[in-house]
């Protein structure tokens, strides 16, 4: 599928957090199409959840910008990015355990960026889509680690985001389960959301992404398409410990 360019809906343009004396996002840029899936990668503290949270609010850069849809986001409040359009799906699934599951996802309906509008209806389709239809009435509670993956992804869809910003969604799942969120974020994609997705799972990863982002100790160290990614050397050191030649020196 190789159609023309789209304009990026997201602009990640020289964005670095510090931490007192750690950077843990140094002078990242990189450009999310509308309409696609990016992967964003990385060994462990790279920075790829301190990215998140630089675009979903929970931090202000200390440098560079952040704009959606060509409006500068960076340092505004969590709500008020949900409410132009970006959900988050959280690493760590959190949902009011004593709801039920229709309900848990009411919730994101209801605090969409549309507004409460077709609450029962926009329930009812990230129910289907996630397959979560069939517990609609149990409660979060008893889930399975698999059905929490997709309700964390049905919450984050019922507010009807323009970008969704899945933290993991792979995480714990097993090779039948994961290729069933695969399919989830294709869906995802299909009906016009743009996908930025963290996660550890490779083969997943790479067969679900248009695009990849590299991330290693706080900087971007490659991007391109799954393929070229996974053969270059910087990425292959990065992932293994080892020095690169051709690598910039840290
Ligand atoms: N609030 C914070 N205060 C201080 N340091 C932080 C904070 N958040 C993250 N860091 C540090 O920033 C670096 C990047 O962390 P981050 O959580 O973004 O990595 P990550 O790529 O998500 O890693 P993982 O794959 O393990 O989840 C790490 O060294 C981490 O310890
Ligand atoms: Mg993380």
């Amino acid at each position: 599928m190789n159609a023309a360019p789209a304009e990026p809906i997201l602009r990640v343009v020289g964005v670095t957090k510090r931490f007192r004396g750690l950077v843990a996002v140094n002078d990242v840029t990189f450009d999310v199409p509308a309409g696609s899936i990016c992967g964003l990668i990385g060994p462990n503290g790279a920075g790829k959840s301190s990215l998140f949270n630089l675009i979903t609010g929970y931090y202000a850069p200390s440098a560079g910008e952040i704009r959606f849809d060509g409006r500068r986001i960076d340092g505004l409040d969590t709500y008020r990015i949900a409410q132009m359009g970006i959900a988050r799906a959280f690493q760590i699934a959190k949902p009011f355990p004593e709801l039920s599951v229709l309900d848990n996802v009411r919730i994101g309906a209801l605090f969409g960026h549309a507004g409460a509008r077709n609450v029962a209806a926009v329930t009812a389709a990230a129910l289907e889509l996630t397959g979560l239809a069939s517990l609609a009435d149990r409660p979060a509670l008893g889930l399975t680690v698999g059905d929490l993956r997709r309700l964390e992804l049905a919450r984050a869809i019922a507010a009807r985001p323009r970008l969704l910003a899945a933290d993991e969604p792979c995480a714990g799942l097993n090779p039948t389960e994961t290729e069933g969120v695969v399919d989830i974020l294709r869906q995802i994609r299909a009906a016009g959301v743009t996908v930025l997705l963290v996660e550890h799972d490779m083969p997943a990863v790479m067969r679900v992404s248009d695009t990849i982002f590299v991330v290693d100790a706080g900087r971007k160290i490659a991007e391109g398409p799954p393929e070229q990614v996974a053969r270059d050397p910087r990425v292959i050191a990065a992932y293994l410990g080892t020095p690169a030649e051709d690598a910039p020196a840290a």
